[in-house]
């Protein structure tokens, strides 16, 4: 039989834990809802091009973020192998973020202008090429693929209304811009605009 007095303290424990996890969380959570502008203000990120964003989407629908995350941590080993650590002003634009918990190939996230136009076409066209022993997939049928650029402004839009400062024009223009660009071309400038 359990007494009176022992449900009694059951419960105020019970109580205690959760007004105390509560505080923790106002302590966390609350601050971020306000320092949106704030993390704006100081951040250098560019919103992607109507052919960059193209090219996410493919990095996405390929799945290369399975195997490269996109978030350097601050850690000393870290930082000496992928170079500066990713911060929250980093990935305003990032819609969703791509930052993974898996490396099987190395981090991307400060990728940029780390190779030519041409190093990442012969890499993609196969690995092996460029790198004797790599493990990454070839991934030919970019280089045959084309996009019709039918849905790039209105993604836009969207992207505009959580916030990324596209202007009408750069709207009007996306699909131009992205049509009949080949999957490679776009994903190649999607890769080499990481960490800009
Ligand atoms: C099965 C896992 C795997 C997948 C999927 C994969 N990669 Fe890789 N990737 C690797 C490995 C391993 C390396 C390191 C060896 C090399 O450079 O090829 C690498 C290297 C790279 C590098 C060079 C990075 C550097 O700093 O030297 C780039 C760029 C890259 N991958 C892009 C991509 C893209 C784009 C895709 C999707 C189209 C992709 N990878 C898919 C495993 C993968």
């Amino acid at each position: 039989m359990l007494t009176k007095e022992f449900t009694q303290s059951v419960w105020i424990l019970i109580l205690s834990v959760i007004a105390v996890a509560s505080l923790s969380l106002l302590a966390w959570v609350l601050p971020n809802l306000f320092t949106k502008s704030e993390l704006v203000k100081n951040s250098t990120a560019k919103p992607f091009t109507a052919l960059q964003l193209a090219g996410r989407d493919i990095y996405i629908s390929e799945g290369c973020a399975n195997c490269h995350s996109q978030m350097v941590r601050p850690l000393a080993a870290e930082v000496a192998r992928y170079g500066r650590f990713t911060t929250a002003e980093d990935d305003i634009y990032e819609y969703p973020n791509l930052w993974g918990s898996k490396r099987t190939g190395p981090d991307l996230a400060n990728l940029g202008r780390k190779y030519s136009y041409q190093w990442h076409e012969a890499h993609l066209r196969d690995p092996r090429a460029v790198v004797p022993t790599s493990i990454m997939p070839a991934y030919p049928w970019l280089f045959e693929k084309r996009l019709s650029g039918e849905r790039i402004g209105r993604k836009m839009e969207v992207l505009r209304s959580l916030g990324v400062p596209y202007t009408d024009a750069e709207i009007d223009r996306a699909r131009l811009e992205v049509r009949n660009k080949t999957y490679a071309q776009a994903l190649i400038a999607y890769l080499q605009s990481l960490g800009e």
